[in-house]
């Protein structure tokens, strides 16, 4: 997998990843699945812990990072906001510099990409984004996997997103897509636009690679998609704008009738989860025979994984045990 080296990166958005980084890292992911499938067992992360803190609920975020972590030897800690102080009688940057001192690398789910970005600047280790009112790219890396199990690797397929255009999950899926060449659609209401800047940085991006990123609100922009992806509505933090939302983004349910629409047989549906069935996609669309929502959950934890092992330094027993040696010697 040739020469990329990411030890010590922090992960914070795709946009700090180039090209070949983000495929290094979706190799490795199939070969940990492979592994996993075969039922092989290693202990990768032993001696090693990572700290996990949550300002905001999860259920794959978290369980992917524990049990990816916890299955190779390592000791993961999970921290809630009710739990340490973070931002709350200690400075993020403070609590940064104590966690850096004990973990060997922290995750973050939370409100502030700005936080994730602190805690990053401050620790001296790698810090994972695990969703941030901004981004929520470990996410994107699973997606894009999940895709590519279905129509295998390489740029040129056609992904739409259809709902919340201006959330964490779309912004996320804007920039892999850009950086890796796949066609980008976002299918939403004109106030639920993702923001100009965040789009004209993509296709810059896109414009290398020779793909496009559509914004528009024409739901007929699904034609010929491989993929269609849909979140909810409501984001977390978001819930006043539950009615608003509602209203806004009926006529954009994934439905059928939608999927039908793109025009190939094959166009898989895909949602990060958790899914309010009967909002932004029917029972009949995630529970049916081309939802592939449930490999991309699961996707979460060898993505997750390989993020983390490419990231910890390695512990090289054999150079550990010869610098143990030379300083019992000198
Ligand atoms: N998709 C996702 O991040 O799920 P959780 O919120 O359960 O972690
Ligand atoms: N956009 C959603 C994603 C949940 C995984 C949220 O932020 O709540």
């Amino acid at each position: 997998m040739g020469t990329v080296t990411l030890t010590g990166r922090s992960l914070l958005t795709w946009l700090d990843y180039t090209e070949e980084e983000i495929r290094y890292l979706l190799e490795l992911a199939k070969q940990l699945k492979a592994e996993k499938r075969r039922g092989e067992v290693f202990q990768r992360f032993t001696g090693k812990t990572i700290a996990l803190l949550f300002e905001k609920r999860s259920t794959r975020t978290r369980c992917a990072f524990e049990t990816a972590f916890g299955e190779e030897g390592g000791h993961p800690v999970f921290l809630s906001t009710q739990d340490i102080q973070l931002g709350a009688k200690e400075s993020v940057e403070d609590t940064a510099r104590v966690l850096g001192r004990m973990f060997d690398a922290i995750q973050f789910r939370g409100y502030k990409q700005a936080t994730a970005a602190a805690l990053a600047e401050y620790s001296g280790v790698p810090v994972y984004n695990g969703l941030t009112d901004s981004f929520h790219p470990t996410q994107a890396l699973a997606d894009v996997m999940t895709l590519e199990e279905a129509f295998g690797p390489g740029p040129g397929k056609k992904l739409v997103f259809v709902g919340d255009g201006r959330n964490n999950v779309a912004r996320s899926l804007m920039v892999i897509c850009a950086k890796l060449g796949i066609n980008f659609t976002v299918i939403a209401p004109p106030s639920l636009h993702p923001h100009s800047d965040l789009i004209d940085a993509c296709r810059r991006l896109a414009q290398d690679k020779g793909s496009e990123i559509r914004i528009t609100s024409d739901i007929g922009a699904v034609a010929a998609a491989e993929g269609i992806y849909t979140d909810v509505w409501v984001s977390m933090g978001e819930e006043d704008k539950r009615e608003e939302r509602a209203k806004l983004l009926i006529p954009y349910q994934v439905n059928q009738a939608l999927m039908d629409s793109t025009g190939r047989k094959d166009t898989i549906f895909l949602h990060c989860l958790p899914a309010v069935k009967g909002e932004e996609v029917t029972a009949e669309v995630i529970d049916g025979p081309r939802s592939r929502a449930w490999d991309e959950a699961e996707n979460r934890k060898h993505t997750i994984k390989a993020i983390m092992l490419a990231t910890l330094p390695a512990f090289d027993a054999a150079s550990d045990a010869a610098s143990h040696a030379a300083s019992r010697a000198g």
